[in-house]
């Protein structure tokens, strides 16, 4: 499998290219619309053909490229279903599986940081969106989002297995991955004891909004696309 990790700066996202390495079809997870050209770039450097680009949730601080790669490479636009946004040309379902050549992408509906985010689950490693980030958790004081059911995600989550190494949509800190059993052990967000004192701490948090919230968000409606 080629795997790589993208960082834009500007939001601190990361995004991740996944590839089999011998049908060269690949996908693109969270991919940010300012660094279109460099996906483009390294796709064309590897002989890669983009089948997917996919998104956990609709993203608040920063614009999709869900909409640029589909009108450069033809690919299709992945996003859970209760989406908002009726621009993408699939909308996955919990357990769904989208296959990228060889290698398996299963969607589980992980609701609670927004009421539509999804994980991406593979054999070995999973795409956490906002909803399980390292040492954190995403927000969730808009687009519906919702504590308790974040805490039923999260527990849903660390009930995978330890090993899984845990890819998350943002990094504040330069961590780059983790895994389940380290979060279980070392998140804070993971160490209350009852789903109360969770919703309390997260109900409590009074985060200003993202800086791009007023644009990101309605040109995310339309995939990037505005
Ligand atoms: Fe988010």
């Amino acid at each position: 499998m080629i795997f790589r990790q993208f960082f834009h700066h500007e939001s601190s996202t990361y995004s991740y290219l996944i590839a089999d390495n011998q049908t060269k079809e690949a996908a693109l997870i969270d991919p940010v619309k300012d660094d279109t050209d460099k996906y483009l770039q390294i796709l064309k450097d590897l002989s890669l053909k983009l089948i997917y680009a996919l998104d956990t949730h609709t993203h608040a601080d920063h614009i999709t490229a869900l909409g640029p790669l589909r009108d450069a490479t033809g690919c299709k636009t992945v996003i859970g279903e209760g989406a908002a946004a009726g621009c993408a040309s699939q909308y996955v379902k919990d357990e769904e599986v989208i296959k990228v050549g060889s290698l398996d992408i299963k969607a589980l509906k992980t609701p609670g940081h927004t009421i539509e985010s999804y994980c991406y689950l593979m054999s070995d490693r999973i795409f956490t969106g906002d909803t399980l980030l390292i040492r954190g958790c995403g927000r969730t004081d808009f687009q519906n989002g919702d504590s308790e059911d974040l805490y039923k995600s999260l527990q849903r989550l660390m009930t995978l297995d330890k090993t899984i190494t845990v890819y998350p949509a943002h990094d504040y800190k330069g961590w780059t991955s983790s895994s389940i059993g380290e979060e279980a052990n070392n998140n804070p967000r993971l160490q209350f004891k009852t789903m109360e004192e969770f919703v309390d701490f997260m109900n409590n948090l009074n985060l200003p909004n993202p800086k791009m919230m007023d644009i990101a968000i309605p040109a995310n409606l339309q995939c990037g696309n505005n």
